[in-house]
């Protein structure tokens, strides 16, 4: 008897965690990359389940993305997701949200960093022979959740059931039910800029006091503040939500000071739509005054496909 399918996902749900590594990997050239990508489709489960077993307290989780080009050249399933494509630049008059390659994301999160560190490792195992990594970033919590402009980070967040509404498929892609698609950028700080601020002029870039973390009322709230663009309704005045889970990653003494974007979503579309109002502005022009204290330096999307696709392709070999 076939086993009906479960649509299970990934753990895009969980919440933020102490570490996250996150690394994207570019496939090399004219070599047969199936085998590699058939292990990590194994390794992955199999990296959730064992860390619950072995380490219960970090809750430890590891989240693999494929791109759209990876994803034709692996022949997976077509018709594709229906909004993975490779992601365009949005441009504003002043600010762009670039596009850069990668074939597959890895989203590793735990309480110790550790447990991070060596699941990079089994993948890296894996991936070496076949892809470059093009971006490895250590993500870590600051203070109590804050990103490193100093403001708590991720408060709008849906909770409880609504994360699996907000970042998981439904019916509306039955073949992709349970997958999610998954966006990320690499944004630098001009601290210095930054902290010239008063904290009073900061809390107008981002649409909250600093402090308490409570939201500005309406009338207070600048139209160019980073909550009144990015904070979305649909036609029918319902909210827009995407689940984020960004981490602050730097190298102060370099002067590399950044915060890594990270949204699950079940429809690309809503954070497209996001990124349309900060980048371009509402009217155009009306841009996210974070842009100016902070640059994106890459952007890549990517789907996740549910357990059940990942189970099709896995092949456990012998290590
Ligand atoms: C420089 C990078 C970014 C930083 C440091 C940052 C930081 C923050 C902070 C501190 C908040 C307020 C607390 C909260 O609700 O989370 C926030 C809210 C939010 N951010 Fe960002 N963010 C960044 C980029 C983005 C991007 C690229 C998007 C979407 C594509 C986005 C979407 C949102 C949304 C939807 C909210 C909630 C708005 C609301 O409903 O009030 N953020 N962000």
């Amino acid at each position: 008897m076939e086993k009906a399918i479960k649509h299970e996902s990934q753990n895009v749900t969980d919440y933020p965690n102490n570490n996250t590594l996150f690394a994207v990997w570019k496939f090399k050239g004219d070599i047969d990359v199936k085998p590699a990508f058939e292990k990590l489709c194994a390794l992955v489960p199999n990296l959730n389940h064992s860390f619950i077993i072995r380490a219960p307290g970090t809750r430890a989780t590891c989240v693999m993305g494929v791109g759209y080009e990876a994803w034709n050249r692996l022949s997976l399933p077509s018709p594709l997701p229906r909004e993975l494509k490779n992601f365009e630049p949005v441009a504003g008059a002043k600010h762009t949200a670039v596009a850069t390659p990668g074939d597959l994301l890895f989203h590793l999160r735990g309480a110790e960093l550790a447990v991070c560190f060596d699941m990079l490792i089994a993948i890296t195992d894996i991936l070496e022979q076949v892809a470059d990594c093009v971006e490895e970033i250590h993500g870590f919590r600051y203070w109590d959740g804050r990103s490193i402009l100093g403001f708590v980070d991720g408060t709008e967040n849906p909770v409880g059931d609504e994360r699996r509404f907000y970042a998981v498929v439904g019916d509306e892609d039955p073949v992709y039910k349970g997958g999610s698609y998954v966006f990320v950028q690499k944004y630098l700080h001009d601290m210095r800029g930054w902290t010239k601020l008063p904290a009073e002029e900061q809390e107008k870039v981002i649409g909250r006091y600093k402090i308490s973390d409570i939201e500005m009322p309406d009338e207070v709230k600048p139209a160019n503040s980073h909550s009144a663009l990015a904070g979305i309704e649909d036609e029918n005045g319902a909210e827009l939500k995407v689940v984020r889970d960004n981490m602050p990653f730097g190298n102060p003494s370099k002067g590399e000071v950044g915060t890594y974007f990270i949204a699950y979503s079940s429809t690309f579309s809503t954070t497209h739509k996001m990124l349309q109002r900060m980048f371009v502005g509402d009217p155009p022009g009306n841009y996210d005054r974070i842009l100016d204290f902070s640059k994106a330096y890459t952007g890549s999307l990517f789907f996740v496909p549910s357990l059940d696709i990942l189970k099709q392709y896995s092949a456990v070999t012998a290590r």
